[in-house]
C-alpha cells in the first residue's frame, strides 16, 4: 500500500505517455496522491485534462506561469512529494537531467529536488543503445537515480528490443519497494525469473603446463552467495575457479582455471539480471606461458617471468552498455581504509554495490568461516556485524531481492 504517499509524476513526450494514465489510476488505488508535471512534448501525447481528471489535482507545465509560481513554486513542487517518477523518461529528459539543465519546469524540478527519483525510460531501441544515452543513464545511476526498465518488446516504430516503458504494475512495484518496502507481502521465491551469475574462488594463471600463479581464496563466500540466490528462486550460474569445496546444489556450476576463461564463461551466460563478482581474480598472468615445462638445468639462472594484466571481469560486466545486468555487485578485500577504498572502487569499476571485506590479519577472513563486511551503494555505507559467510550470503541475497522490489520475510521484518 502507498497510503498517504505523495508522488510527483513527470510525463515527458513519448508514445508510452498513455500508460502514465493507467499508472496514475494504479497509484491512487493504493492510496497515493499523484500530482503531474507535463512537458510540452508530453502534451502532444496526453492532454492536461486527462491527467487532471485522473489525479484530481491541477497539472503543472509552465515554469513561467505566474499562478504556477505564486501558488506552487518549482522548489515547493518537489519538496511536497515523497518521490519523483518520470514516466515516460525520454532520451531527451535523461540527457537534460544528466547535463543539469533547467530549461523547462520538469527539468527544473528534477534539478531542484532532494527527493528520490525513479525513471521509467521509453524510447526507440537505437536511442536507448546509443552511447550518449548509455553514458547519461550511467551518470544518473552514479548519482543515485533509480531506474525501472525499459523492457524488451515490439515498439511503435516497428523495431524490436529494449525500449518499451515498463508496465504500470511494474512501476508501481518499484515505487512500493522504494517507499514502503516493509509493507509488501514477503515472497517465498522473490528472485524467481531472475538470472544471476556469481564468480567465486581464485583463478589459476599458467606459467607452463605444470606451474601457475594463484591465491588463497577458498570460494566459500562466492559459493554461499550462489546458493543463497538459488534458494530465493534465482536461476544461478556459478563460475568457479579451482576450489576444494563442492558445487552447490541447485546451481549450474561452470569450472574454469584462468581469468580469461572466467570472463568468457560470464559472457556466455547471456542476458543476466544480477552479477556478483566474489572471485579473487589474479591481477596478472604470464605474458607468454610456456607450451612445455620450463626445464631446470644445473647452473642455470632462474628464469624471469614477464607478467601482463588480466581482464577485469567486474568492470567489464559493469560497463557492458545495454547488456549490463540490472545489478552488479563487486567485492573489495581491504586491510586498511576499508570504506574509503571501497567507495573509490565502486566508482572506478562502475558497479552498483561493493561488499567491502575486512581482511586485516586480526579478522582472518581468508579461508575462514566468518566475514566482516560493509555494503556500499549509491545511497551510502552500511556496516554489517561479523557474520558466518552463509549469513552474509543470505543477507546479501535478501538485499538483492529487495532491490528488485521483492522483499523476503527477513527483509520485510526489518
Ligand atoms: O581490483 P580488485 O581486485 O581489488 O577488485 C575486487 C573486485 O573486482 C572483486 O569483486 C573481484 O571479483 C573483481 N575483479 C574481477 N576481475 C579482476 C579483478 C577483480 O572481476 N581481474
Amino acid at each position: 500500500m502507498l497510503k498517504g504517499k505523495r508522488i510527483l509524476l513527470i510525463v515527458a513526450g513519448g508514445i508510452a505517455a498513455f500508460k502514465s494514465l493507467e499508472l496514475i489510476r494504479r497509484l491512487r488505488e493504493r492510496g497515493a496522491s499523484v500530482r503531474c508535471v507535463l512537458t510540452a512534448a508530453g502534451a502532444k501525447f496526453v492532454t492536461p485534462m486527462s491527467l487532471q481528471a485522473l489525479s484530481e489535482d491541477r497539472v503543472y507545465s509552465d515554469m513561467f506561469s505566474l499562478t504556477d509560481e505564486s501558488e506552487m513554486g518549482h522548489i515547493q513542487l518537489s519538496r511536497d512529494a515523497d518521490l519523483l517518477v518520470v514516466a515516460p523518461a525520454t532520451a531527451n529528459i535523461l540527457a537534460r537531467m544528466a547535463a543539469g539543465l533547467a530549461d523547462d519546469l520538469a527539468a527544473t524540478v528534477l534539478l531542484a529536488t532532494d527527493k528520490p527519483v525513479l525513471m521509467a525510460p521509453a524510447m526507440n531501441v537505437r536511442m536507448w543503445t546509443h552511447p550518449a544515452t548509455v553514458a547519461n543513464v550511467e551518470t544518473l545511476k552514479q548519482r543515485g537515480i533509480h531506474f525501472i526498465g525499459p523492457n524488451d518488446g515490439a515498439m511503435a516504430c516497428n523495431e524490436y528490443g529494449p525500449g518499451r516503458m515498463s508496465e504500470p504494475e511494474e512501476i508501481v512495484a518499484a515505487i512500493e519497494s522504494m517507499l514502503a518496502p516493509a509493507e509488501r507481502p514477503p515472497l517465498e521465491k522473490p528472485l524467481a525469473g531472475k538470472r544471476a551469475v556469481v564468480t567465486s574462488g581464485p583463478t589459476r594463471e599458467a606459467i607452463d603446463p605444470v606451474r601457475y600463479i594463484s591465491n588463497h581464496s577458498s570460494g566459500k563466500q562466492g559459493h554461499a552467495i550462489a546458493s543463497a540466490l538459488a534458494a530465493l528462486g534465482a536461476d544461478v550460474t556459478l563460475v568457479s575457479g579451482p576450489v576444494a569445496i563442492a558445487d552447490p546444489p541447485g546451481v549450474a556450476t561452470v569450472h574454469v582455471d584462468s581469468a580469461d576463461q572466467m570472463l568468457t564463461a560470464c559472457l556466455a551466460a547471456g542476458r543476466i539480471d544480477i552479477a556478483v563478482c566474489a572471485a579473487a581474480v589474479a591481477d596478472w598472468k604470464a605474458a607468454r606461458p610456456a607450451g612445455s615445462k620450463i626445464k631446470k638445468r644445473a647452473g642455470m639462472a632462474p628464469p624471469s617471468l614477464e607478467l601482463t594484466a588480466n581482464p577485469d571481469i567486474l568492470a567489464t560486466l559493469s560497463k557492458r552498455g545495454p547488456q549490463r545486468p540490472a545489478l552488479v555487485v563487486g567485492f573489495a578485500a581491504e586491510t586498511e581504509n576499508l570504506v574509503a577504498n571501497a567507495v573509490d572502487k565502486r566508482q572506478r569499476k562502475g558497479c552498483d554495490w561493493i561488499v567491502a571485506n575486512d581482511v586485516s590479519p586480526a579478522i582472518g577472513t581468508f579461508g575462514g568461516e566468518r566475514n566482516t563486511v560493509h555494503l556500499i551503494s549509491a545511497s551510502g555505507v552500511e556496516e554489517w556485524p561479523t557474520l558466518a559467510k552463509g549469513e552474509v550470503a543470505m543477507r546479501l541475497a535478501g538485499r538483492i531481492a529487495l532491490h528488485f522490489g521483492r522483499p523476503t520475510k527477513a527483509e520485510a521484518a526489518e
